[in-house]
């Protein structure tokens, strides 16, 4: 009986060791392809190397490109009026995690894998990392206006998107943008708030 309680704690701390927040490294702002390089290789990808997964120096540099500060409470792609209405959610082959810009921390929300989950077309489960682009409406200051809040949304994602193709181009990975993404479904699996509304994904990892 005892023998049994205590492999039941083993199990039990093992797993709360798999599955925890993720601090990543400081991300490496310097070095590169040349932009003008970057952009002649600038492609979407539509199959990945499933059996290949990022390094979490790599998922840093990735996000701090894609949306890191820059500057003391600005950052890498432009927002409109400022508002940086934009989190990004983070699907792993671990799980679910929102990216803490501030820290650099990924926040587990799910412990399971839910890649596949973030879209509907068959590669997107091979991709090492999925990124869900989420508006956070309450950050918005459009009176309600939903063709306002929309379009400065999409434009606002779009930038960020552009940003993790051109670091993608650099660092020859693939990558593609996604707007066909099960929204409804996805947003109860990754437990969001009706004041949060999922504008687009992006699929990033080793291309096949
Ligand atoms: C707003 C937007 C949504 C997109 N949605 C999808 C998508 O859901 N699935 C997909 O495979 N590609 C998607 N794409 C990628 C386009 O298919 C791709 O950019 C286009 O074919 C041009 O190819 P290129 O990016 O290699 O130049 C999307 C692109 C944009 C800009």
């Amino acid at each position: 009986m005892k023998k049994l309680l205590v492999c039941l704690l083993a199990i039990g701390f093992s797993f709360s060791l798999l599955a925890q927040d993720i601090e990543l490294p400081a991300p490496k702002k310097t070095g590169g392809k040349p932009l003008m390089e970057c952009l002649n290789e600038r492609k979407s990808t539509k199959g990945f190397d499933s059996s290949k997964q990022l390094t979490n120096q790599q998922i840093s540099n990735l996000l701090w490109a894609a949306w890191g500060y820059n500057r003391d409470d600005k950052r890498t792609a432009p927002s409109s009026r400022n508002k940086q209405e934009i989190d990004i959610y983070v699907a792993l082959k671990s799980g679910m995690y929102l990216w803490d810009a501030k820290s650099n921390v990924l926040k587990l929300i799910v412990a399971k894998d839910l890649r596949k989950e973030t879209g509907k077309q068959p590669f997107v489960e091979d991709a090492a990392v999925n990124l869900v682009y989420v508006c956070n409406i309450t950050r918005c200051d459009t009176k309600g206006d939903t063709q306002k809040l929309t379009e400065a949304t999409y434009a606002n994602a779009g930038f960020i998107a552009q940003n993790v193709y051109l670091f993608c181009a650099s660092e020859g990975l693939g990558t593609v943008i996604r707007g066909y993404v099960p929204k409804d479904e996805l947003a109860k699996t990754m437990k969001l708030t009706n004041d949060q509304l999922i504008v687009l994904a992006q699929s990033v990892g080793y291309g096949k």
